[in-house]
């Protein structure tokens, strides 16, 4: 096992009725700046409870965080907490706003603009203070220190790290109201965090493998529930604590992680606007088939211990694994396939060509280079 610092400082504040905690929870002495993406909250009734709650803070509202964050919009918002002396910020929806949030609470107190902090971490000093009320179970965002943020000037997405959020609260009732698709999607960016994570080699961290399983397992489990009767509570519940799990670096002691399958997704998500998660599960299969080799055992025994395959030559293990892996992702209403979201050619070359220009090494061992990258993809096509 790799050495390692573990400390995870976000207050998690789960269930029914707790948006209204935030009236213990946020700070009385400071202005706040509420942020919200397009108006999902106000359907739901999660705004109101939110207004409610806030009776007698001093805050401001700031709308119109879009999926996939864009510096461009959370350069407005940085302008206000600037000139309104805002002291701490609260993100109130899905993992875009509050990852959007993330950018403005760290931009609100340096000089150079949102985007330097995006590309290079130097420039980073410090933050306001943040925290959310998260109504899109995916991302991980409400207990980790990542951000993705878009730069739609230059056709750009990437990852950004402040601090943690203070506390998030998760309220199970708020999923109701996810359209199907964002759901399907969530399910599969909180399958693939695991999958990041785990699928390097076997024999570092029994313990990590043991905990990513079961967080993988619960997935599978809960998917057909959720997607059957998405007022179901208690699924929805499991659901909402799997990707907060999936991505809070609980899974990550001591252990090697890979990503490549996100960075080439994000690439996906840059040229075409394509969902996040529905990315990930176009891209994975692929990567897991090109890696196959250096992923062998890890393969195996995920292919064991999460889709009971124990029969067979390695090679038929690998394939039938990736072949189930893919199936789960079908199973949950999504294309598996470029050409099923009429991406060609013309957008594979333009991924090889970025990664070859940057000299991106991607991959636990740093050896997924552009050329792996585009037999990735032509396999995805
Ligand atoms: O904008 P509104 O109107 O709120 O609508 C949103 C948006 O249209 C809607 N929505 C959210 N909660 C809802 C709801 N609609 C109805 N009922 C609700 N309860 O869903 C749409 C998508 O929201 P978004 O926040 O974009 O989705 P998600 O949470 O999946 O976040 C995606 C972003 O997170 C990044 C992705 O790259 C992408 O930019 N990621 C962030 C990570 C992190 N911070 O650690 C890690 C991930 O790997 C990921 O890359
Ligand atoms: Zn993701």
């Amino acid at each position: 096992m790799n050495n390692f610092v573990f400390q995870n400082p976000t207050k998690l504040i789960f269930g029914e009725g707790q948006i209204a905690r935030l009236a213990k929870e946020l700070p009385r002495d400071k202005k706040i700046l509420v942020t919200f993406g397009g108006g999902s909250v106000k359907a739901n009734g999660v705004y109101d409870q939110v207004v409610e709650a806030l009776k007698g803070f001093d805050y401001l509202e700031f709308w119109g965080i879009e999926p996939n964050p864009k510096v461009e919009t959370l350069r407005k918002a940085v302008e206000i907490c600037k000139a309104e002396g805002i002291g701490f910020l609260l993100a109130v929806g899905g993992g875009s706003t509050l990852d959007g949030t993330k950018l403005i609470a760290a931009a609100a107190v340096i000089e150079q603009d949102a985007w330097e902090l995006v590309c290079n971490p130097k420039v980073y000093g410090g933050t306001l203070p943040f925290a959310s009320v998260i109504t899109l179970p995916a991302t991980g965002s409400e207990m980790n220190r990542g951000a993705v943020i878009s730069n739609v000037a230059t056709g750009e997405k990437y990852a950004f790290y402040n601090t943690f959020p203070t506390f998030s609260i998760l309220d199970p009732t708020t999923t109701f109201s996810l359209p199907p698709f964002q759901v399907a999607c969530g399910l599969a960016d909180t399958f693939v965090h695991v999958m990041e994570q785990y699928l390097t080699t076997t024999g570092i961290s029994p313990l990590m493998d043991r905990w990513a399983e079961g967080v993988l397992q619960t997935v599978v489990e809960v998917a057909p529930k959720v997607r059957e009767n998405q007022n179901d509570y208690d699924a929805m519940a499991t659901y909402m604590l799997s990707a907060t799990m999936g991505l809070n670096g609980f899974i990550a002691m001591g252990v090697p992680q890979d990503w490549a399958t996100h960075m080439i997704g994000h690439e996906i998500t840059a040229l075409c606007g394509t969902t996040h998660g529905q990315t990930l599960v176009i891209v994975l299969p692929g990567v897991m088939n090109e890696m196959r080799e250096q992923k062998s055992s890890k393969i195996v025994q995920f292919g064991e211990r999460v889709w009971g395959i124990t029969e067979g030559t390695t090679d038929e293990r690998i394939d039938r694994t990736i072949a189930a892996t893919e199936e789960f992702f079908r199973s949950l209403g999504l294309a598996t396939r470029l050409s099923e979201l009429g991406i060609g050619e013309d957008v594979v070359e333009e991924i090889v060509r970025r990664f070859r220009e940057r000299g991106t090494l991607l991959g636990e061992r740093a050896n997924v280079d552009y050329a792996i990258v585009e037999r990735v993809l032509r396999q995805r096509m």
